[in-house]
């Protein structure tokens, strides 16, 4: 049996990227999915190509009527709400240093990362809440565990998702609500352009590309019953980054010979 049958699911920022890959690896699991997204191009594309178990549904989460909106749609066309994933999300813009940082960007990056996360667990809670529970995952980011330099306002923005997340796990466990945080690393998206070749042989443990399978491949663990114990935690999906860096290769030293010398010809 499929993982997710009879279950209807939220995706934000579900046009692209992460999203798209988790609507897709959703509807495959037996789930009814509708797709969030202020890019209603790519949206509209996804829904048509996962056929009559998706839909499509315009939205900016920064906004909480259409996010509403939003849930409200899902109830009606699909008959009820049980996973919403938290994930549209925008990086803002970068900057060699903090100090040229005129945080223009800031009020959007909040929007759109915090408060679209907060007013989407709670516009789907309330419906949870009244109708058996449910599972919420957030996107987070490794950018939210390790600091580093450029995109403040996007590692303050995580971080207080992951915050967020975990204390309504609390707040909402006993509506049976599970509310869980995934914290990708460098995933190949539209919204990573550079080159990770030279990131991923310094960070990460794995050494591999991770992929937007792989991050849907961990959502679908916290939204199915499999997790049926977990909530309030943070699951990167990384290569280890946040475990820490990889070990530098090592020279294979040769012990000297009985003689004293370092053998060899
Ligand atoms: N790719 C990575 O390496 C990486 C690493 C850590 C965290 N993340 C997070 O993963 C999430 C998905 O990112 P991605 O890499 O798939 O990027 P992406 O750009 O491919 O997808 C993001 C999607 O969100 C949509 N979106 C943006 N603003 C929106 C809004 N206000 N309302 C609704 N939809 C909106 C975009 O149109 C796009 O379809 C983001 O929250 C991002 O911060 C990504």
């Amino acid at each position: 049996m499929a993982e997710l049958t009879g279950k209807v699911a939220i995706v934000t920022g579900g046009g692209s990227g992460i999203g798209r890959a988790t609507a897709e690896l959703f509807v495959d699991e037996g789930a009814r999915v509708v797709i969030a997204d202020v890019d209603a191009e790519r949206g509209e594309e996804t829904a048509e190509a996962l056929g009559p178990a998706a839909a499509f549904k315009a939205t900016d989460v920064a906004d909480a009527d259409a996010v509403q909106e939003l849930v409200d749609f899902a109830v009606a066309r699909f008959g009820g709400l049980h996973v919403m994933f938290n994930n549209a999300g925008i990086s803002g813009s970068m900057h060699r240093s903090f100090l040229d940082d005129e945080l223009h960007d800031f009020s959007r990056v909040m929007g759109v990362n915090l408060f679209g996360v907060m007013v989407g667990s709670q516009r789907a809670a309330r419906h949870m809440a009244g109708h058996g529970g449910g599972s919420i995952i957030n996107t987070s980011s490794i950018a939210a565990i390790n600091a580093g330099g450029g995109v403040m306002t996007y590692r303050a923005s995580k971080a207080a998702v992951i915050h967020f997340s975990t204390s309504i796990a609390v707040d909402l466990a006993e509506h049976g609500i599970r509310v869980n945080c995934i914290a990708p690393g460098h995933i190949a998206t539209p919204m990573t352009s550079y080159d990770m070749t030279q990131v991923i042989r310094r960070t990460q443990p794995l050494q591999r590309h991770g992929s937007p399978v792989d991050v849907a491949q961990a959502v679908l663990y916290l939204a199915s019953e499999r997790s049926a114990q977990i909530t309030g935690i943070v699951l990167p999906v990384d290569g280890g980054t946040t475990a820490g860096p990889p070990i530098p290769r090592r020279e294979v030293r040769r012990e000297p010979d009985r003689e004293g010398s370092a053998g060899g010809g």
